[in-house]
């Protein structure tokens, strides 16, 4: 039995270990050892990894079944003490390493396997219990980074805003035309980005409280999309080559023209932003029955493999973006648009080679 519960006995008893190791393979858990000392419980566990440890409280050596577990609760495997002793010194003391379960000698095969299944459920729940702080813990770590990191963002268009500004309001007799409209546009460019900020952490703060909603309306997604590319080439001066290409027969759709916009707009503007200039980003549009799938391929920087799992997390970022100015809250944006579409988003990326985005949005019900 491959999968069934690994249990290390700790007992110094010989007879009572080898009884307790037969009951325990009657009942359908192997047994990871038998040791019969202190000592040899935390580095048989260390070494064995059991599931769980059933250890005798009374033991042979320098240090006692209590004392071995204080340890063994570090190593976050689960302990049942057995005792015969009615003490209430040794029960005090074991109450402390908060044990998972007692049994107290003798007990029926019966109570054995009552017990360890009752462990393990609590065992695993608090395991549960861990791992969602642990999530909470990094949430809350993303967000304290992102806070610095986009006040530093804010500060940047800020400074820019204030020194032109200054510059036109002292100077202004003294500069010529064409520095003059130089000004005016760093400010305009800088008011810019604070804006684009400022709308994404609005629209994350929406979507995380449920107020961002699907609205679905008939749309014209190659029109949609056409415009959309124009505006982006533009925007990016040319310094690539942005193909757009229709498969498939176009269908009338019900979209939310809102949260399609966004979903495309973050997904062209990263494959313009994350590849270098000169290079191309394919835009592929397909209707099919079932499906309009919307594919953006880059031949940009890629995205390392451990970062694609955290990708869509807000304010997560790759560790490859380097001096590329960002938020990482587009794609958030983009999952939550996607998924009020009733749709699905898939990411297929080499490092150094290029990243595909693609979007699935499902056209039943029209
Ligand atoms: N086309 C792409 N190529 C490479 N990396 C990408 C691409 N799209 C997204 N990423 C990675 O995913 C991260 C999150 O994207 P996004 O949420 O849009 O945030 P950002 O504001 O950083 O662009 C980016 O910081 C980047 O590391
Ligand atoms: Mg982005």
């Amino acid at each position: 039995m491959d999968n069934s519960m690994k249990i290390l006995i700790v007992e110094d008893e010989l007879i009572a270990a080898e009884n307790l190791s037969e009951t325990l393979q009657d009942l359908g858990y192997a047994v990871a050892g038998i040791v019969d000392s202190g000592e040899e419980a935390i580095t048989a566990t260390a070494a064995l990894k059991p599931d769980l440890v059933l250890m005798d409280i009374m033991l042979q050596g320098q240090i006692d079944g209590v004392t071995a577990a204080a340890t063994l609760r570090y190593l976050n495997i689960p302990v049942i003490f057995m005792t015969a002793y009615g003490d209430r010194d040794t029960i005090g003391r074991a109450k402390v390493t908060e044990p998972l379960g007692y049994l107290v000698k003798p007990f029926k095969p019966q109570d054995l396997q009552a017990t360890v299944e009752i462990a393990w459920q609590k065992h695993l729940g608090e395991m549960q219990q861990r791992e969602e702080l642990q999530k909470q813990q990094d949430a809350n770590q993303l967000k304290s980074r992102f806070i610095s990191q986009t006040s530093h963002e804010l500060r940047t268009p800020l400074t820019a805003i204030l020194s032109s500004s200054e510059l036109l309001k002292h100077y202004s007799d003294k500069l010529s035309e064409e520095k003059k409209q130089k000004s005016y546009q760093r400010i305009e460019s800088a008011v810019q980005a604070m804006t684009e900020t400022i709308d994404e952490l609005l629209l994350v703060s929406q979507a995380d409280s449920g107020q961002l909603h699907f609205n679905p309306q008939p749309l014209d997604l190659t029109q949609f999309c056409l415009e959309l590319v124009d505006q982006l080439r533009v925007g990016d001066r040319h310094k690539h080559t942005l193909n757009f290409q229709v498969m498939g027969t176009p269908a009338h759709t019900y979209l939310d023209q809102k949260l399609l916009g966004h979903i495309l707009q973050n997904l062209l503007s990263n494959a313009l932003k994350y590849s270098p200039e000169g290079t191309t980003v394919d835009f592929l549009l397909t209707y099919s029955a079932s499906a309009i799938v919307l594919m953006v391929q880059d031949r940009g920087i890629g995205i390392p493999p451990n970062d694609l799992k955290q990708l869509f997390q807000p304010f997560y970022r790759a560790t490859n973006t380097g001096k590329i100015k960002g938020t990482g809250l587009g794609l958030n944006i983009v999952k939550y648009c996607v998924e009020l579409h009733g749709g699905k988003i898939s990411v297929d990326s080499t490092e150094g080679v290029g990243t595909t985005f693609t979007v699935r949005l499902p056209v039943a019900g029209l």
